[in-house]
């Protein structure tokens, strides 16, 4: 049996890329998405892929109503995201959350309601095999270099700062320390907010540009060396795919939340 799918964001950039993904599978099967401007089309019309036969749903509640599913994947906007993950536990599955922007505090309520239904949620950040390994090394570092900051660079119109990469950057850091302040922020002479904020015991700096992309950068410091560890993506959304694919294969294996992929892979 073929896992089932719910797809919301399906007719987006990153979601449309991962939908053409799980047409040329043979075990997943998406068998509804979610897209308003699309709303009671055919996928695979909307996206020129005849092998996406299911239909789209404004609300991820009709899709749902409407199909039975293992698994719901999110890649539509954090204002939504938290809403529709609830509403599919409720509905019996699984949720793999691409979508960034989710706080802190969603992530706690989605852990909350995913151990009271015995499912999975994986949040990953970023799907691209570079970004997991940037995060393994940045761990590494840290368990070394007690100070660090991090830079999230992306284009103008990018609403949500600081980006979901940086998020899970910082909360994975936290584990392992807090960056240390020389100077503590509230010594700052000046203005603090030129410090940038400060999230899980990191200092993050978000950057929005025409010309950027996404890149992310942690910068280490120690007396007379520094490290920086950089990622760049490029403008296509194929990297994000076969992350993406893998999530939705490995997320009814646990219960309960967790973040980053690298739980999924072999880089633990
Ligand atoms: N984790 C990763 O590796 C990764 C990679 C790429 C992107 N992302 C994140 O994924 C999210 C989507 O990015 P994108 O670039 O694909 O955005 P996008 O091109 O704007 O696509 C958004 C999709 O969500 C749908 N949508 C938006 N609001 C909705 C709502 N209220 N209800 C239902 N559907 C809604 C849109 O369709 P309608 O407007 O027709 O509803 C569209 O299909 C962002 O948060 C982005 O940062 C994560």
């Amino acid at each position: 049996m073929p896992i089932r799918i719910c797809l919301a964001g399906a007719t987006g950039w990153a979601g449309s890329a991962l939908a053409r993904g799980i047409a040329q599978t043979d075990d997943l099967l998406l068998v509804t998405a979610v897209s308003r401007t699309h709303a009671g089309k055919v996928l695979g019309d909307v996206l020129a892929e005849p092998r996406l036969s299911c239909p789209v749903y404004a609300t991820v509640q009709e899709a749902l109503n409407n199909h039975t599913c293992d698994v719901y994947f999110d890649y539509t906007k954090p204002d939504v995201a938290k809403t529709n993950s609830l509403a599919a536990l409720q509905h019996g599955a699984h949720v793999v959350i691409g979508t960034s922007g989710l706080t802190d505090s969603d992530y706690a309520d989605l852990a909350q309601a995913a151990e009271q239904s015995q499912l999975g949620v994986l949040a990953v950040g970023n799907f691209a095999i570079t970004v997991v390994l940037l995060q393994k090394f940045a761990e590494m570092a840290a368990r070394h270099i007690p100070q660090w900051e991090i830079i999230d660079y992306a284009h103008d119109d990018k609403k949500d700062a600081p980006s979901g990469t940086a998020r899970e950057l910082s909360a994975r850091l936290s584990k392992i320390r807090s960056s240390e302040l020389t100077v503590p922020l509230e010594q700052t002479q000046g203005i603090v907010e030129t410090r940038g904020a400060r999230i899980n015991g990191s200092q993050v700096h978000s950057i929005r540009l025409p010309g950027y992309t996404i890149s992310v950068e942690i910068l280490f410091g120690l007396p007379g060396q520094t490290l920086s560890l950089r990622h760049d993506s490029g403008s296509s959304a194929h990297p994000y795919v076969g992350g993406g694919l893998l999530a939705i294969r490995k997320v009814s294996s646990f219960v309960g939340l967790r973040r980053g992929l690298d739980i999924v892979l072999d880089l633990v």
